[in-house]
C-alpha cells in the first residue's frame, strides 16, 4: 500500500568529481522497474545539489536537501530557503536529523517551523526523530519520540499524508554498525503511526515511516518485511553505488 522509500544521507561527505560518479553509478544500477517499485532519493550536501541534480533530471531518483531554514528570504547568513531548494529541484529535504539537534542545537520548535516552510514551498520534509542510548536504557524511548514527533508537527495541516516522511533513526545505531533489530524498530515505528493517527487522523496509514542507522544490504530485508518500516534512510552504505542499489533492490523485492 505504501510504496517503498529509499534515500542516501550523504552527510559532508564527498567532492565533486566523487559527487558526479556517485549519482551516476546509482543510475547505472537502477532500472527503470525498480525505479517503478521503490521511490529512490539522494541527499548531497548543499554545494553539490545543482550538479547531482543536473544528472538526476528525468530519472527515477529524486533530489533531497540535509537541512533547509524556515525563512522565505532576507538577512540570514549562511542560510538556505525552501525556495531555493525548490529552485534547484528538491523534492525532499531532511530536517532535525540527531547530528544537527546534537552539534547545532537544532530543537522540535525549530524542526516544526522548518516542516511549515516546506510544506508551504510542496518539498516533503523527512523528519528524524529517534532515543539516544541513555534514554533507551532508562525506558524514555516512547516519550522522546512522542515528544519529537508531536513538537514536529505541532498544528501542521496534513492533508494526503504523502506529503511527509518520518525516519526513526535511534542515535545508538547511526555510524556505529549497531542496528536495532526488526523486532525493536517495528515496535517504535507502529508506536509512531499510532501517534502520527492521533495528531493527523487515518492519513496516517500514507505517511512513510523510514528506518535509519547502520542500515547495509545484508540487514535491510528483516526491517523492510516489517509491517511498519516502509523504506530506509541510509548512511554509511548509500555513499558507494553498490552497496546502495543493493539496498534498494532488496527494498524493491527483486
Ligand atoms: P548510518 O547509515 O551511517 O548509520 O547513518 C544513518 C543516518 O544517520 C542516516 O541519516
Amino acid at each position: 500500500m505504501r510504496r517503498p522509500f529509499i534515500c542516501g544521507n550523504w552527510k559532508m561527505n564527498k567532492d565533486r568529481e566523487s559527487a558526479l560518479s556517485l549519482v551516476r553509478g546509482i543510475l547505472l544500477g537502477i532500472t527503470p522497474e525498480l525505479g517503478e517499485r521503490v521511490d529512490i532519493g539522494v541527499a548531497p550536501p548543499f554545494v553539490y545539489l545543482p550538479i547531482v541534480s543536473a544528472v538526476i533530471e528525468g530519472t527515477p531518483v529524486k533530489l533531497s536537501a540535509q537541512d533547509v531554514f524556515w525563512e522565505k528570504e532576507g538577512a540570514f547568513t549562511g542560510e538556505v530557503s525552501p525556495y531555493m531548494l525548490k529552485d534547484l529541484g528538491c523534492t525532499y529535504c531532511i530536517v532535525g536529523h540527531s547530528e544537527r539537534r546534537i552539534y547545532f542545537g537544532e530543537t522540535d520548535e525549530h524542526v516544526n517551523k522548518k516542516v511549515k516552510a516546506l510544506l508551504e514551498a510542496c518539498i516533503t520534509p523527512i523528519v528524524c526523530v529517534g532515543e539516544k542510548l541513555e534514554e533507551r536504557e532508562e525506558g524514555r524511548v516512547f516519550e522522546v519520540v512522542s515528544q519529537q514527533v508531536k513538537g514536529a508537527l505541532n498544528s501542521v495541516e496534513i492533508s494526503s499524508g504523502e506529503e511527509l516522511v518520518i525516519a526513526y533513526e535511534p542515535v545508538w545505531a547511526i555510524g556505529t554498525g549497531k542496528v536495532a533489530t526488526p523486532e525493536i524498530a517495528q515496535e517504535v515505528h507502529s508506536y509512531i503511526r499510532s501517534l502520527l493517527k492521533e495528531t493527523i487522523g487515518d492519513v496516517a496509514e500514507k505517511v512513510r515511516i523510514l528506518y535509519g542507522g547502520s542500515v547495509k544490504p545484508d540487514n535491510i530485508a528483516g526491517l523492510i518485511e516489517q509491517p511498519d518500516i516502509d523504506g530506509a534512510l541510509v548512511g554509511g552504505a548509500s555513499l558507494k553505488a553498490e552497496s546502495f542499489c543493493e539496498i534498494i533492490k532488496v527494498a524493491g523485492g527483486m
